[in-house]
């Protein structure tokens, strides 16, 4: 995150501390700080300040080089004293709304909140004048900045409000309430169509519980300010943690299952009857069941079957752990070796102990032809063949770029002659979702081979969390997984 501080508010020998030339070139940073004046230490402690007004524009996205204020962003209120050193008091508010204006336009209401004795426009120019040290005409710029205490933000509605949050209009069934008896809060980076709310609502439904799932898009980066609301909200049992906030909330929670920890990454967070916010990951599991599922349908099971990973990321991770755990034989194939071998040495450790499987194998993306000769399942947990550069390419095969119709055609003809290699009645499976198959599975299937996608992934690692949060309940209404299954999965093919 980039640091930034104010310049100080006094200048002693009256020159201009304001720094009003824009390099376009350079993206203006986010201001951390906001600083207030000794004799105002008093009103800051109250909470009695909630704006101040600002020379200069200083709006997120077009401010000077000294950092903007954004909206929905937390920053420390900072107190200075006369002899220019600052006071220990450091409080923290969050900004939501920063407005940049004329002097000339300025209205007595603009002014509300800020720490001037008289809310007029003399009074303000007044001060402005002796916080830079120079007169301020009408065609000067100033922004006004409001604040909320981090202290007053008690519930979810409060981050929404301050808009450190906004709800996911993208996900099907997605409420946009918050003033319901308890929720589960998905928290994503960006919208996307997320299956999670039409799945979990579905049976909230179902199973008569009293709750809503409601997806929310922020900044990770706040992650930590975000859990410390989620912390004090009666209303909040926990939620789903997308791209992005998988490995920030880490730092944030009170407790992390051990798989999690090992993992590195959390994809669920529950709070506990104490009040802890504890992290799990169930990426993997839901994975290594949808896998389960398709081998229970020959009346086989997963121990002892071969497994090639085509992938060492966040997903390889996950997914590695659980078939490893399942135990199966795995080898990790990663184009980065030192990443397929990094998590095949973490898994190792991990189950040396428990002496459940075979030592995991890794490499690189050159021993694909020998490893998948006898695989019962090739898995790509790799980002090829999702959205954008690498989205024609199948994960069977090395995908040299830039994306070319020749490069492409080679990586879509090499694979061909692999899928000859593989025997015929492994599993071809991809964990990338998409609008249509991946060309990994699109080959697979013409090649004849049984595939398996990443939708199974997403109900059934869906179905875990909601039984890790509500098993005790459900099981109480004679209310089985597999039922929670069933309407999870209706609800997504909605
Ligand atoms: N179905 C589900 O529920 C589900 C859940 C989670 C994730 N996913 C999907 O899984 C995919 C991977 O996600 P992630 O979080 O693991 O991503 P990640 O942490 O960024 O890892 C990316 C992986 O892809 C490999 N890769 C990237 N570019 C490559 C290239 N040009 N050639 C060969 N390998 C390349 C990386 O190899 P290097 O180490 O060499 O860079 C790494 O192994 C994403 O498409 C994600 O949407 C699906």
């Amino acid at each position: 995150m980039t640091s930034c501080c104010e310049e100080p508010q006094f200048n002693k020998e009256g020159g201009e501390v304001e720094k009003m030339d824009v390099d376009k070139h350079e993206k203006p940073a986010i201001a951390q700080e906001l600083w207030f004046q000794e004799d105002e230490k008093e009103l800051v402690a109250k909470h009695s300040i909630g704006a101040t007004v600002r020379a200069g524009d200083r709006t997120a996205k077009t401010a000077d080089l000294k950092g903007g204020y954004q909206e929905g962003g937390f920053v420390n209120l900072k107190i200075q004293k006369n002899d220019g050193s600052f006071d220990p008091l450091e409080t923290r508010v969050i900004v939501y709304s920063v407005v940049k204006k004329m002097l000339e336009e300025i209205e007595p209401e603009d002014l509300e909140g800020t720490p001037l004795l008289q809310k007029t426009k003399a009074d303000l120019i007044e001060k402005l004048k002796r916080l830079y040290g120079r007169d301020f005409t009408d065609n000067d710029v100033v922004t006004i900045v409001r604040f909320e205490y981090a202290d007053n933000l008690k519930e979810a509605g409060d981050l929404i409000r301050v808009k450190t949050l906004t709800y996911a209009h993208e996900p099907k069934e997605n409420p946009k309430n918050m003033d319901i008896p308890s929720y589960t809060i998905p928290l994503i980076e960006h919208d996307y169509p997320a299956k999670t709310p039409v799945m979990w609502n579905a049976a909230y439904r179902k199973f008569g519980i009293d709750a809503g799932n409601i997806m929310l898009v922020g900044d990770s980066q706040s992650a930590g300010h975000i859990l410390d609301v989620f912390r004090k909200d009666a209303k909040y049992r926990g939620g789903g943690a997308g791209v992005g906030f998988k490995n920030e909330v880490i730092t944030y929670l009170d407790e992390l299952e051990p798989l999690a920890k090992e993992i590195g990454a959390v994809n669920f967070i529950m709070k506990t009857p104490e009040g802890k916010l504890k992290g799990f990951n169930t990426d993997g599991i839901g994975y290594a069941q949808s896998l389960e599922e398709v081998f229970k349908q020959r009346q086989e099971e997963l121990r002892g079957k071969k497994a090639v990973v085509l992938g060492a990321g966040g997903a390889g991770n996950a997914v590695a752990f659980a078939l490893a755990e399942k135990g199966m034989r795995v080898v990790i194939l990663n184009r980065t070796v030192a990443k397929a071998r990094d998590l095949a040495d973490k898994i190792n450790r991990y189950f040396k102990k428990m002496r459940i499987n075979e030592t995991l194998r890794f490499g690189g993306e050159e021993l694909i032809a020998a490893e998948i000769r006898d695989a019962d399942a090739v898995i790509n947990v790799s980002t090829k063949g999702s959205a954008g550069e690498l989205e024609k390419y199948s994960a069977l095969a090395p995908a040299v770029l830039p994306a070319s119709q020749e490069n492409i055609q080679e990586n879509l003809d090499r694979t061909k002659e692999l899928l000859r290699v593989i025997p015929q009645d492994a599993i071809i499976s991809d964990i990338v979702l998409g609008k249509e198959a991946t060309p990994l599975l699109k080959s697979a299937k013409a090649a004849g081979f049984e595939t398996l996608d990443g939708i199974p992934m997403v109900i059934n690692q869906g179905v875990e969390a909601f039984w890790l949060l509500y098993d005790k309940e459900l099981q109480s209404k004679n209310i089985t997984k597999e039922q929670v299954a069933e309407v999870m999965k209706r609800a997504a093919s909605s």
